[in-house]
């Protein structure tokens, strides 16, 4: 089958094809690039494979280098603009023009020999690449040589898959998974993204061999889980994740927010659920990665604060503060960045419960400064958060939250424009305590400080220098650090 698909006819692509002419070898465009073809989807990372017509084995280990010859020939045609890479060592090379990437590789075949701790390094058949690839839809080739260009070369049905909307892999699934134990990862990812299914033997052979995720390095499962959480409904990734029993070794901390407790009649929301529907409600509205992330871990801390209460039931009392403090610990471990990044999912985390009993209290506006006060710039994706956060059956209830939070949004904004506290910064700082005061650096210094920043967080004094320096001089006077003369 010829592929109709005005993409197919980019320049670079037929200059690929002529520099492939030249030097004698077959070559195909394959992977990612053609399955987003069919799906309609953007793509600049092109994957190249190359054919030499006649195999020839390379006993000395070496990896076949007609991928380097081809994406050498092809860098000198581009010209200036055109960058190489060269890795010898997996007899890969880069191109790099502008936004687009291409890929070139030796179609290979490896096999060991009994006598020799050589492997001896093969070339392959297009066939053979092809088999050697994760899913039938990423093992779709298209030929780029001159007298067969356009020609679709899909052994395993790839293209029914697409229709299909299935994931499934072109080998037995055991022997892809144990090739590459990530597959199992990318599989769940590539249905939370495409919206595809898990085919029925892949999904068996992804419960068979989920303990082998373990040999896998943290940032490649990383790299995953942040496509799921990109997804349009980052829910079918975790669900799909603890279906195929993934997930507890995956993230073990998402596993425990798993389950249903009843005691006395009385039993709590599933937390896994709830949050995963917490994740959907803001991807709606946000495509901050951090933000999802922060919507994913607000309730993270639930399983340890769980508690049985006489009198109240089920409590989960400082669930935020003791989901903020293990954060670090997770991003650690996941070799997550522990950098701003971090810090922000922390404080989101921290503050999520916040807004909700601003709403439940009378709003003063003391507790709305303090809260305008601690979350700075991010005050909006807080409120973004405890508005994803909202998830009751009740549709009145729910109605009536969205209601109050508009309320407290309003009275932000009422705030801000007068005493502009967000990222505010105590109009008098320590120095000046120190040397208007002569005082040496000591806890006083900080208890002045933090006098003014109370002071003018409830409201006793506005957000001004003259009026903040004053009221340092009367603290100090009842502190006894100056005289009352003074
Ligand atoms: N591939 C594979 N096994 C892997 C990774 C990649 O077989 N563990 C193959 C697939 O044929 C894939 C191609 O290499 O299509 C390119 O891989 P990659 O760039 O990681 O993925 P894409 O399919 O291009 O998709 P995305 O860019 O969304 O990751």
């Amino acid at each position: 089958m010829r592929v109709q698909n005005p993409k197919i006819d980019e320049p670079i692509l037929h200059l690929v094809g002529e520099e492939a002419d030249r030097l004698g070898l077959e070559c195909y465009v394959i992977g990612g690039w053609v399955r987003d073809l069919f799906l309609h989807r953007p793509c600049t990372d092109i994957d190249v494979v190359c054919v030499r017509p006649t195999p020839v084995e390379q006993t000395d280990g070496k990896q076949p280098t007609i991928g380097i010859q081809l994406a050498e020939a092809v860098t000198a045609r581009l010209g200036r603009g055109a960058h190489l890479a060269v890795f010898r060592n997996y007899g890969t090379a880069q191109v790099k023009r502008k936004d687009l990437e291409l890929e070139f590789v030796g179609a290979r075949r490896e096999s060991y020999q009994r006598d020799s701790r050589n492997p001896i390094v093969e070339d392959g058949t297009l066939e053979e690449d092809q088999n050697r690839r994760d899913f039938t839809i990423n093992a779709m080739a298209i030929c780029l040589n001159k007298d067969r260009y356009g020609e679709l070369l899909d052994p395993f049905d790839g293209l029914y898959d697409l229709e299909d909307l299935t994931i499934r892999t072109p080998l037995d699934p055991d022997i892809t998974f144990s090739d590459d134990p990530l597959r199992m990862m990318r599989a769940v990812r590539f249905a939370t993204q495409l919206g595809f299914y898990l085919d029925d033997e892949t999904f068996d052979a992804i419960e068979r061999n989920k303990n082998r995720i373990e040999i896998i390095s943290k940032e490649r499962i990383v790299d995953e889980l942040n496509k799921i959480m990109r997804s349009r409904r980052p829910s079918v990734g975790w669900i799909l994740l603890d279906k195929t029993g993934l997930l507890p070794l995956v993230f073990p901390e998402i596993a425990a927010l798993k389950g249903i407790e009843t005691k006395e009649g009385k039993g709590h929301k599933d937390v896994f659920l709830h949050t995963l529907q917490v994740v959907d409600n803001l991807s709606m509205k946000s495509d901050n990665l951090w933000l999802r992330w922060a919507a994913l871990l607000h309730d993270i801390g639930k399983p340890r604060s769980k508690a049985w209460d006489d009198a109240a039931g089920w409590t989960f009392r400082n669930h935020n503060y003791i989901g903020a403090k293990m954060i670090p610990k997770i991003f650690h471990r996941m070799k997550m960045p522990e950098n701003e990044k971090m810090a922000y999912v922390v404080k989101m985390v921290d503050l999520h419960m916040r807004p909700i009993n601003l709403i439940e209290d009378t709003v003063t506006d003391s507790a709305v400064r303090r809260l305008l006060f601690e979350a700075g710039d991010d005050i909006d994706d807080l409120m973004l958060l405890c508005d994803a956060d909202i998830t009751s059956r009740n549709a009145e209830k729910v109605e009536r939250f969205h209601r109050n939070y508009q309320l407290v949004r309003q009275k932000m904004v009422e705030l801000e424009e007068r005493d502009r506290i967000r990222n505010f910064q105590p109009p008098v700082r320590g120095d000046e305590i120190m040397q208007t005061l002569n005082l040496e650096p000591c806890s006083a210094v900080g208890e002045l400080k933090t006098a003014i920043k109370d002071a003018i967080l409830d409201g006793i004094i506005p957000n001004e220098y003259e009026a903040a320096r004053a009221y340092m001089f009367q603290k100090a006077r009842e502190m006894g650090l100056i005289s009352d003369k003074a």
